[in-house]
């Protein structure tokens, strides 16, 4: 047994402490916002935060979360208000939408380590986050409407 403070809530979860958190979250949690990828830290699909920072839940165990303050893109804001939220619908950013979990989570990173990004930080804090169907200009676009320098 575990226990998670998971998107601002206690949860007590019973699987073993070795398991990968993004089957916790998805298998255990029922929380399929974070999607997964690869399954080897390289895609970015399964990012989540972790005491805040961006991290990737398919290379993080249960026991790594256990006493920490875990958000996933469905804690990230209750209603989808986040100002990243906002910002990826109004530039069309998703196209097939299966990375954009991923990506939002590491943007939200970003801004709160650094509210003002140039060019070059926002496409080094996103470098990791792959997308098939090559939506990075508009992700920088989004980006850069919420906390652009
Ligand atoms: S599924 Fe975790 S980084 Fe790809
Ligand atoms: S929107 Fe399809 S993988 Fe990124």
């Amino acid at each position: 047994m575990a226990e998670l403070r998971l998107n601002g809530v206690h949860r007590d979860v019973d699987a073993p402490a070795e398991m990968p958190l993004l089957w916790v979250l998805r298998d255990v949690l029922g929380l399929t916002g974070t999607k997964f990828g690869c399954g080897v830290g390289a895609c970015g699909a399964c990012t989540i935060h972790l005491d805040g920072e961006a991290v990737r839940a398919c290379i993080t165990s249960l026991s790594d979360a256990a006493g920490k303050e875990v958000t996933t893109i469905e804690g990230l804001s209750a209603d989808g208000s986040h100002p990243l939220q906002r910002a990826w619908a109004s530039f069309n950013v998703p196209q097939c939408g299966y990375c954009q979990p991923g990506q939002i989570m590491q943007a939200a990173a970003l801004l709160k380590q650094t509210p003002k990004p140039t060019d070059g930080q926002i496409v080094d804090a996103m470098s990791g986050n792959i997308c098939r169907c090559g939506t990075y200009q508009r992700i920088k676009a989004a980006i850069k409407s919420v906390g652009g320098a």
